[in-house]
């Protein structure tokens, strides 16, 4: 890699211009306070068993170039063929998390720090320990979260209607699992993505409610063969979109681009809930696409004769 590097530099001229520094907490735990990163598909052939077993491998070729994906076809790569095979498209975002305003709705909005917590777990889905709303619907249980075996063995059809987890929580959203399996229109296996969610800037202290003026978020990397069908329709058909749960005007209240006026439907009896006034969270800061190479690429490109082509 590093010979790659300094080849590249030297035939193109490139120097270092901007760099981003990222962290994860040994808690797994982003700024919102949420323990992040649990939700993983599995990938057949890559010798890592799954985490949820009511999800079958998803094809190679979906996150990984030149292998069958799961429409049976190879899809387009870089050329030549050296340069393309097992290499994969990235997608980069710098969300800043407005972490302050979060904290003061959720307290606007809850009677009791019980009540917060709640709210919280049913915009994401989880607990902040990462423990699943559809497994613990009731209370958070931090044996559940830390447990891998665990906390992502679930799906969604035995609460379709999304009493324990809304439908429109981010995470439910992000990969409603078998939720759409009944309506035969989504294949929900075309919009996996393996994504990696690191932190930068400080944490806001717990228990502080006043912005402290610090730019804080999570850098997320997307990495999969197919970005058009697989990071940008679910962030535009299912983050930012409700059509699919029959709730057009509803965004992610979570990640969603909400502009103060959004609302989050929460199931429950008697009568839902209904939160209003959704102002936005997130605010992307930038981003940017890569193809990343394979290894034999990079060696490819490391040996390439660079003065002659
Ligand atoms: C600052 C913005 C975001 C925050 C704070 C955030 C936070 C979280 C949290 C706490 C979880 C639950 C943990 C887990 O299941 O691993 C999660 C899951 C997930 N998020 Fe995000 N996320 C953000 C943006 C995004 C974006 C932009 C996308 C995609 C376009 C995305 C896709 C996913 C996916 C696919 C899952 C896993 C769902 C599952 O398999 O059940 N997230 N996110």
């Amino acid at each position: 890699v590093e010979r790659a590097r300094r080849a590249h530099e030297q035939l193109a001229g490139v120097e270092v211009i901007w760099r981003q520094d990222c962290y994860q907490l040994p808690t797994g735990r982003t700024s919102f306070g949420f323990k992040d990163g649990i939700g993983q598909p599995a990938v057949e052939g890559s010798g890592v068993p799954g985490s949820n077993p009511g999800e079958r491998p998803i094809k190679a070729g979906e996150f990984i170039l030149g292998y069958p994906d799961e429409t049976g076809s190879t899809g387009p790569m870089p050329t030549p063929e050296i340069l393309g095979r097992n290499g994969t498209y990235l997608a980069f975002r710098k969300l800043h998390t407005r972490v302050a305003a979060y904290r003061q709705y959720l307290r606007a909005k809850a009677a009791s720090r019980e009540e917060e917590a709640l709210l919280g777990a049913k915009m994401v889905g989880r607990w902040q320990s990462g423990a699943p709303l559809t497994l613990s619907p009731g209370q958070d249980d931090a044996d559940l979260g830390a447990d891998p075996g665990r906390n992502n063995r679930f799906g969604y059809t035995d609460d379709l209607r999304g009493f324990k987890c809304p439908a429109g929580a981010h995470a439910r959203r992000a990969n409603p699992r078998d939720a759409l399996d009944h309506e035969m229109s989504v294949d929900v296996r075309l919009h996996r993505m393996l994504r990696l969610g690191t932190s930068y800037g400080p944490m806001l202290p717990e228990g502080v409610f006043e912005d402290d003026g610090a730019d804080r978020g999570i850098i997320f990397v997307f990495a999969g063969a197919h970005p058009k069908r697989q990071f940008e329709f679910v962030k535009t058909q299912w983050l930012n979109d409700g059509i699919f749960i029959g709730a057009p005007a509803e965004k992610d209240p979570l990640a969603g681009a909400n502009d103060g006026t959004g609302t989050f439907t929460i199931p429950q009896r008697p009568i839902r809930r209904r939160l209003q006034s959704l102002p936005p969270f997130v605010i992307t800061r930038g981003g940017e696409y890569f193809f990343a190479p394979g290894l034999r690429a990079l060696r490819w490109l490391a040996e390439m004769d660079i003065q002659n082509g």
